[in-house]
């Protein structure tokens, strides 16, 4: 154990945490030995209005194909998240919301607080129109109004469909069409680093390519001068003074749909991923328990944004669900000073914090004066995700930040899986810097290669999962034929992630990246298809190609080839017009930092874009031995323009 890239679990972590090593061996071999009795008697920490008797019925084959957990079941998502706790821990604080700004009082919610919060809402929903298998948009910024939407909209069996409010008003009406959204939630404005939003206009502006929408619920955030719609838009504040401050929790099939979210693949418009009821919070609630190691009392902060799965599921539902003290932050890790982060920290005595190697990179780099300064010792456990995590981030993060006290739980999973697939459990896996460990309880990682064949020992290839698990997505949205083509066709009868992993001689899993057409950019998905379509948009693009490459700060940046129609001249006040068209269309995340106008692409005589070719370049990695054989291009000079006109 002197492996200086090996760091034992603590003794008082593996003495006193829920899971030690061998507790984690037995649990994980029982579950794959018998999964029904396992899920059976998991399945007793959410409340049922009828406990399942049923576990597992799943196929990934194509004849047979489907997913259910717990399908006899019936329980009510809200009522697991808030009713149950009344009784035990009705005045602790459920929610703790720290605004934007430093200057501003923090806010809180005990459970019965936030119980009249969700039953009026869901009022306020019933009362526009709203009924269970509705898809009800979520546009909200980071207020405690966007926990009480989605509790509310689970109260009444409404599917949510959160929309990330950094989305364009373009993206955000694809998204309310793509699913026939009749009604949404939105703000007069959001906040974020002393910067407005102005979210109620974009909705506005959204609207007009929308024919679904009957109803605009409007939260008053910060009182900006917005314009109502007589008939169509209703304040929150009004609507929910005139209904009453009860509401019975509907009963729900276990199968039965909780929430939809959009997120990039490899091929066209973002598909809307679909979550149970059941099965999805079972895995939060279990993960949230466990990973984290959560005691009753402490606080608990992922700094995450509801806007992403992580929010869903372990800023609203996993903690929930486990009665615990949720912090909510509306603003930035590193405004108004690169402190604000671990001022949170201390001054709401954070025990667990969960945030993304994105966040610690920018951090890292303003120095170490910005973190020492605070106190950090409410700090138990810190936790990553939705990137690998370099080793020198992860060392500065254990280190400097928690001062070598508190283990890292680096968490695997991805908007499709609902919650945590392969993470260590703090008191029972050795950590090693950049990995993420070890599976879950029934999660059956496996290694194959191009041709799908199991890879055994020390190995590296593409990462599927065996089996079904509970939190599992259970189809795309409108389109199961394409849930079954992008997940279960590549490798037949098992999940691809479309991630690539190298498993070492411990069978720990490293997470190396994407090894499709996705590229990740500040922990943030992104198709390079969907920037694609949104650069030819414009009229003066003929084609354009985006890749990723290595970004100190991101991850991952966006690189874009860009040929232009004829008589079209490049210039860098193009360039900044092109940066700003894809600002508009799609979002600030997806802002390419590099363009190259391209007068040509390399192609195979068939036409087909060579990628490959693509991101080497985009990397700086222009020998001859790095592009490989270009002699099946329809033209080859194209190459030598791409070579010389590298931007950056
Ligand atoms: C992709 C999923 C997980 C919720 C947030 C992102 C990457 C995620 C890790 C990690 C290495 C990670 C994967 C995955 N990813 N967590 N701990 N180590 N890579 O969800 O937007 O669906 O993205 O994020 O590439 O496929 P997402």
């Amino acid at each position: 154990m002197s492996d200086p890239s090996i760091y034992p679990v603590p003794a008082e972590w593996a003495a006193k945490a829920k899971i030690n090593a061998e507790r984690y061996d037995q649990m994980y071999g029982h579950a794959l030995a018998d999964p029904g009795s396992f899920w059976l008697d998991q399945a007793k920490r959410l409340d049922w209005i009828k406990r399942p008797e049923i576990a597992g019925d799943w196929s990934f084959n194509e004849q047979d194909f489907h997913i259910n957990w717990f399908a006899d079941g019936k329980l009510n998502v809200s009522a697991n998240c808030i009713d149950r706790h009344l009784k035990e821990r009705g005045d602790q604080i459920a929610i703790l919301w720290e605004p934007d700004s430093p200057d501003e009082a923090p806010r809180s919610y005990t459970y019965k607080q936030l119980h009249a919060e969700v039953c009026r809402f869901a009022n306020v929903l019933k009362a526009a129109g709203a009924k269970k298998g509705d898809r009800i948009t979520v546009y909200l910024p980071m207020i405690p109004e966007a926990a009480f939407a989605l509790l509310a909209c689970a109260r009444i069996g409404a599917i949510h469909s959160v929309v990330f409010g950094g989305f364009s008003p373009e993206a955000l009406a694809g998204r309310i069409t793509d699913c026939d959204s009749n009604i949404v939630i939105t703000a007069d404005e959001g906040r974020r680093g002393g910067k407005r939003v102005p979210l109620k206009a974009n909705v506005d502006a959204a609207a007009k390519h929308v024919r679904c929408l009957d109803a605009v619920i409007v939260v008053k955030a910060t009182g900006g001068d917005v314009a109502m719609q007589e008939g169509r838009d209703i304040w929150l504040h009004e609507a929910a003074a005139a209904v009453p401050a009860d509401c019975p929790a509907e009963p729900i099939g276990a199968e039965d749909p909780l929430f939809l979210l959009y997120t990039s693949g490899s091929t066209g418009k973002p598909k809307g991923v679909l979550h149970s009821t059941g099965g999805y919070l079972l895995w939060v609630s279990l993960t949230h328990e466990l990973v984290f190691d959560y005691r009753p009392g402490q606080i608990y902060w992922c700094a995450a944004d509801i806007g992403w799965v992580t929010g869903h599921s372990y800023i609203v539902y996993g903690p929930l669900a486990n009665g615990a003290t949720t912090l909510m932050y509306e603003g930035l890790p590193n405004w108004p000073t690169p402190s604000r982060i671990w001022e949170v920290v201390d001054r709401h005595q954070v025990e667990i914090l969960y945030t993304a190697p994105t966040a610690l990179r920018a951090l890292m780099k303003e120095g170490d004066e910005f973190v020492t300064k605070t106190s950090r010792k409410s700090l138990k456990l810190l936790g990553t995700v939705g990137e690998p995590i370099n080793p020198e981030a992860w060392r500065w993060y254990h280190e400097v930040v928690g001062e070598g006290r508190c283990p890292i739980v680096d968490t695997w999973w991805q908007t499709e899986t609902g919650g945590t697939l392969i993470s260590p459990l703090p008191g029972a896996t050795a950590l090693k810097p950049g990995s993420a460990t070890k599976p879950m309880f029934g999660v059956d990682p496996q290694i194959v290669d191009g041709e799908g064949v199991v890879q055994d020992g020390a190995v590296e290839g593409n990462l599927v999962i065996a089996r079904s698990w509970p939190g599992q997505m259970r189809t795309v949205w409108g389109d199961h034929d394409r849930f079954f083509q992008t997940y279960f066709s590549t490798f037949p009868g098992k999940y691809f992630t479309g991630d690539g992993a190298r498993r070492d001689d411990d069978g720990y899993y490293w997470i190396t990246g994407r090894v499709d057409d996705v590229i990740n950019v500040s922990g943030h998905r992104m198709g390079t298809a969907e920037v694609e379509s949104a650069l030819v948009l414009h009229a003066k693009v003929a084609e354009a190609a985006v890749v990723g490459y290595p970004h100190d700060i991101k991850g991952q940046g966006i690189y874009a080839y860009v040929t232009l129609n004829a008589n079209c001249a490049a210039s860098e006040e193009l360039r900044s017009e092109l940066r700003q068209w894809v600002r508009t269309e799609i979002g600030p995340i997806a802002t390419p930092d590099a363009i190259q106008f391209a007068p040509g692409l390399p192609k195979t005589r068939s036409g087909k874009i060579m990628r490959r070719i693509l991101r080497k370049i985009a990397e700086g990695d222009v020998s001859p031995a790095a592009l490989g054989d270009t002699s099946t291009l329809a033209d080859p000079a194209v190459v030598e323009d791409l070579v010389a006109n590298r931007v950056g």
